[in-house]
């Protein structure tokens, strides 16, 4: 049987198989789960639409959907993440539904969550709540209705959703995966931290050593991309608003600067901050010759690249591929990565495996949860349940071959003791 799907090529479900099972070797939590799911069976008969990066990892959580007897149906959170042999693999392999096109335009990618909601679903996963905000949009009295509950996996969509609960507009529950500890702690800051720098490497070559690295916001993912672009020898500058994350910043050693200081000597801009316009054409004028400037907060409005695009005398696209070459009136050439999209997604794989381990863990986790209670939650952004968090903590140190401390009896009631204020 064919199921519904839009994809590019299937004859690349071959390299996909292989591209999945690589990723599968590092997700050992998920797996654990997945074997579980397969016995358990706890999401039969449920419909699941998942609007997601359509990458090797999150192949790995749809397929542990469908183990737990779920009818799931995918497609991408953004245009240019989708590893298109890996939606091959999904659909003809995995026998999962999947709409998504590297490159797809504007009318394809909301074309495609359409589709992932035809089947009318009762749980939903996002990333960056377009999923969810077409729901609110388009079938507020319809389709949002046999909603039981939505997970949501990063900053930006949780941030909407919060705007949402607000206004007393949220539709149904909504649990925000990126709140819980074993998530933003780890796939914000080590995973965004790696992937990114992983992401200007490949498109550009150029040599960090040495460099000055400008990095826009410090939250969780700006202080894991300072990090890892220290350690490869730049001299990191972070920019903020936030007096207290710029405080840290300083104290974790780096420069602290406004961005029209930075614009002048850096060698590469990042921005990582979910805010609008953070690089502005202000700041592209002042840049040296031959910048490298990109984003890897969720939407492409960190840069104003429309500004830009005004500004520059002279646009050479793909001077690498998505690479573009904006030559301003002074001369001087501002090279922008991935068209000021998600940079570790567009220009390389995205995180690596090993830590959406644990932020998929929660999704699968808190799917099974939410089917368990029946969807019977107030319409709010909810934390994932502490249980689920610590559990996952505990089976990927478990997976790492490390062991902690437990707690003697003693201890116990000593730490007990202060509890109680005694
Ligand atoms: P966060 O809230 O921990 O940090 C954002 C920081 O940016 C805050 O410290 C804030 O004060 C600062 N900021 C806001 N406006 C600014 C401005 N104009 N200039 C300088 N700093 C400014 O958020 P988090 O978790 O670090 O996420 C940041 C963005 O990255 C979000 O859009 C999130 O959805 C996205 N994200 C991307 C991932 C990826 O794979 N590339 C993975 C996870 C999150």
């Amino acid at each position: 049987m064919v199921i519904p799907n839009d994809i590019k090529d299937s004859s690349l479900a071959e390299q996909g198989v292989k591209r999945i099972e690589w990723a599968e070797r590092d997700m050992l939590v998920l797996r654990k789960i997945r074997e579980r799911f397969d016995t358990e069976k706890p999401l039969a008969g449920i419909k699941v639409a998942a609007c997601l990066h359509v990458t090797s990892e999150t192949a790995n959580l749809v397929r542990t959907i469908k183990a737990g007897g779920a009818e799931v149906r995918l497609c991408a959170s953004n245009p240019l993440s989708t590893q298109d042999d890996v939606a091959a693999a999904l659909v003809h392999n995995y026998g999962i539904s999947t709409f998504a096109i590297r490159s797809e335009d504007t009318d394809t990618y909301y074309n495609h969550i359409e589709s992932c909601l035809e089947f009318d679903p009762s749980i939903t996963h996002d990333d960056g709540a377009d999923l969810v905000t077409t729901l609110h949009q388009k079938y507020a009295d319809t389709k949002a209705k046999n909603i039981w509950a939505s997970m949501e996996e990063t900053t930006t969509g949780v941030i909407r959703l919060k705007a949402l609960e607000k206004d007393g507009r949220l539709l149904f529950p909504v649990f925000s995966i990126n709140d819980a500890k074993t998530k933003h702690l780890f796939d914000n800051r080590y995973g965004t931290g790696q992937s990114s720098i992983d992401g200007i490497i490949r498109a550009t070559n150029r040599l960090l050593a040495g460099s000055i690295f400008v990095v826009a916001g410090y939250g969780w993912c700006g202080r894991g991309v300072a990090k890892r672009a220290k350690g490869m020898g730049a001299q990191v500058s972070v920019t903020e608003v936030n007096p207290v994350k710029a405080l840290e910043a300083r104290m974790d050693g780096f420069e602290v600067m406004t961005m029209f200081e930075a614009a002048k000597i850096g060698d590469f801009f990042i921005t990582a901050t979910g805010d609008i316009n953070v690089i502005r054409v202000e700041h592209f004028e002042l840049m040296k010759d031959g910048v490298i400037v990109c984003n890897t907060g969720h939407f492409n409005v960190e840069l104003d690249i429309s500004g830009l695009e005004k500004t520059a005398i002279e646009i050479k696209r793909d001077s690498r591929p998505l690479v573009d070459q904006y030559i301003m009136p002074t001369g001087k050439s501002v090279f922008v990565l991935a068209q000021g999209r998600l940079v570790n997604l567009a220009m390389a794989e995205g995180h690596p495996a090993a830590v959406m381990d644990m932020s998929f863990a929660l999704q699968a986790l808190t799917a099974e949860f939410v089917v368990k209670k029946k969807g019977d939650f107030l319409h709010k952004v909810h934390n994932v349940p502490e249980s689920i968090d610590k559990w996952v903590a505990e089976i990927k140190l478990e997976t790492m071959g490390v062991t902690i401390d437990i707690l003697t009896d003693e201890q116990r009631e000593y730490l007990a003791s202060w509890t109680l204020g005694t």
